[in-house]
């Protein structure tokens, strides 16, 4: 990513984006109770323009302002959907949230805030959960998406490596090649993936059988071949093997250290969020360890697991209700905190 270029594309798209959002979803803006806008973290050139356009956007309107936590809007868009999906009950609170994409991977405690209730009333018509969080975990190098990404690279197997290595996974054997769990000293809450990653690089060294095959894909994604069934008949059993261990390598820690997190916190509930909770065997892996404690777990769609709009809405309500709106003088902030 080039940050001048991602904010360029940024000023470019807004307006018509911000257009069209509306249009389906049949408002104008005279409809629209107040404008949030992602205040940080993140790229700082990227924020600038989301925020000054939100922030100018709502003061020509006359609408209240509201600045949102990229991370509280993780959070949220599992707030949103548990909503809809008011069968299988709201999140009680407090919860473990685990947040794990390709910029971050990080544990928070999620509590009431001070007059907050455990839980919204059911019968509300959009879940007003307001937040207290600390921070209880974060990874100490690389994020569990950027893993992901790096292995995919050694392996040619594209960008973003997440998804594709998420469908050639179950073809491959998860115990074929044997990763060490990584260690944190100090807090055992904390993640570290480079080591996995470097555990993925010195085993291709060791096997330059695998060479020729990663030649073969690179050359393929170079003709723009990009889906996982496109990539799995250039895929060697070894190779499948090699995914299937790293997924799981992953996986199995990100939940055995979410679940120790719950456990140590006496959390009523689980909540996992970012780009990676996509991830089919990081989902089916929470769902079978959660029901073995009768500890209820819950995740946004795939869709709302990625970064999107919707979630910095879903953040920003409840804010908008306890009168949270912006001061002056308040601007983005690339390394703003969740607290
Ligand atoms: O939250 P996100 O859209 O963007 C940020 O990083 O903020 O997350 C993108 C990351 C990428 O690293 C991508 O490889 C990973 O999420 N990802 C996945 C899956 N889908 C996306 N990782 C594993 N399995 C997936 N299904
Ligand atoms: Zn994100």
């Amino acid at each position: 990513m080039v940050p001048e270029l991602a904010s360029r594309e940024h000023l470019r798209r807004i307006v018509p984006v911000v257009r069209e959002a509306l249009e389906r979803a049949g408002l104008d803006f005279a409809g629209v109770a107040a404008i949030g806008a992602t205040r940080g973290p993140g790229l700082i050139g990227s924020l600038l323009v989301g925020y000054t356009y939100g922030e100018t956007l709502a003061r020509a309107l006359g609408k209240p302002f509201v600045p949102v936590n990229h991370l509280e809007g993780h959070v949220h868009a599992v707030f949103l959907e548990a909503q809809q999906r008011a069968a299988a009950g709201l999140p009680e609170l407090p919860a473990a949230c685990l947040i794990v994409s390709g910029g971050h991977t990080v544990l928070y405690a999620v509590e009431p805030a001070p007059g907050g209730a455990d839980a919204p009333a059911a019968a509300a018509e959009f879940p007003a959960y307001r937040c207290l969080y600390s921070r209880i975990g974060a990874t100490r190098d690389d994020a569990a998406g950027e893993a992901f990404d790096k292995v995919a690279k050694l392996l040619a197997l594209g960008y973003p490596g997440g998804p594709v290595m998420d469908q050639l996974a179950p073809h491959g054997n998860a115990q074929s090649v044997h990763f060490t769990a990584p260690h944190t000293r100090g807090n055992p809450l904390d993640f570290s993936f480079s080591g996995i990653k470097t555990a993925v690089l010195r085993h291709i060294r060791a096997h330059p059988q695998l060479e020729p095959e990663i030649a073969e894909r690179r050359e393929a994604l170079g003709r723009g071949l990009r889906c996982a069934s496109e990539l799995l008949p250039l895929c060697s059993a070894a190779t499948l093997d090699l995914v299937a261990s790293f997924q799981r390598a992953v996986v199995s820690d990100l939940v055995a250290r979410t679940l120790a997190a719950a456990e140590q916190h006496s959390m009523r509930s689980v909540l996992v969020s970012g780009g990676v909770a996509a991830n089919s065997e990081l989902r089916a892996t929470f769902e079978r360890e959660c029901r073995a404690r009768a500890l209820p777990v819950f995740f946004p769609s795939r869709a709302l697991s990625t970064d999107n709009a919707a979630m910095i809405a879903a953040a920003a309500y409840p804010r908008l209700l306890a009168g949270q709106v912006a001061a002056n003088g308040m601007d983005a902030q690339a390394n703003l905190p969740l607290a």
